[in-house]
């Protein structure tokens, strides 16, 4: 199974997020030999999965606060996303890290929530250009996963991890194939040392419609998480159309 997972940021209001879903309906470019799942901003999240409900294209939030319910202004629970037939959520995407200032910890809480309420996690991991140019990436990987998965009860098909150097997201400068293999590798054998089950490892960074091939094409990498090509009608759609043929 290859995964395309599209996450719409903060680039999509309501109108465009509405028409990016029926695009994806109207096309019917879903497949069961591919898991398509896009990650739209909370305000439309009910409005898409109705436009989607008929398809196998699946949703998923950006993020999900882990208390459940109660005094937490602003934020919205896994739970929540759950009741609205979302099924996966992301936990610790690069831009809550460094933006939000989340750590280790609070990925763990949120990926336990996550579980807790039925979601999948898709645990996003990454070092930075200053961590790869100090000869610390694999230490950053270790140290994430490890933080993650260490004593994390979960069953098979239910966690996934994405690979997401921070020095590629947005900028263009895509990790080379050979070394996103390299690393989703090691993230596996690191993975491995705290779980049996199969976690499948998605690549994401500068993913766009010329070089998404590249990485389908490499058994290790089992997708890639797309940010702004996947909020273009003609990008995103032509990225699934290539990797579907
Ligand atoms: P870009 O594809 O825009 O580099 O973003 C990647 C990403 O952050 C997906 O979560």
């Amino acid at each position: 199974m290859k995964y395309i997972f599209g996450n719409w940021k903060m680039y999509l209001n309501f109108e465009e997020s509405v028409n990016l879903a029926n695009f994806l309906f109207t096309e019917k470019l879903d497949d069961s030999g591919i898991e398509l799942a896009v990650f739209p901003t909370a305000l439309v999240m009910k409005d898409i999965n109705n436009i989607l409900k008929s398809t196998s294209i699946k949703t998923g939030a950006q993020d999900a606060g882990h208390p459940s319910k109660g005094a937490y202004t602003g934020m919205i629970s896994a739970e929540m996303y759950k009741e609205i037939g979302c099924e996966y959520a992301l936990a610790g995407h690069s831009e809550r890290r460094h933006l939000f200032g989340e750590t280790n910890k609070d990925v763990r809480a949120k990926v336990e929530s996550y579980l807790d309420a039925g979601l999948k996690p898709v645990i996003c991991i990454g070092e930075t250009k200053k961590d790869r140019d100090s000869d610390k990436t694999r230490y950053r990987l270790a140290k994430q996963i490890m933080r993650a998965f260490e004593g994390l009860s979960f069953d098979e098909g239910q966690v996934l991890v994405a690979y997401e150097p921070v020095w590629a997201i947005g900028t263009g400068n895509a990790c080379l194939p050979a070394d996103a293999t390299d690393r989703i590798d090691f993230i596996k054998s690191e993975i491995a040392k705290y779980s049996q089950n199969f976690v499948p490892v998605l690549y994401g960074g500068s993913v766009d419609e010329d070089n998404v091939l590249s990485y389908f094409s490499l058994g290790s990498i089992d997708g890639a998480l797309i940010g702004s090509a996947s909020t273009k009608i003609s990008s995103f759609g032509n990225i699934i159309k290539s990797v579907l043929k």
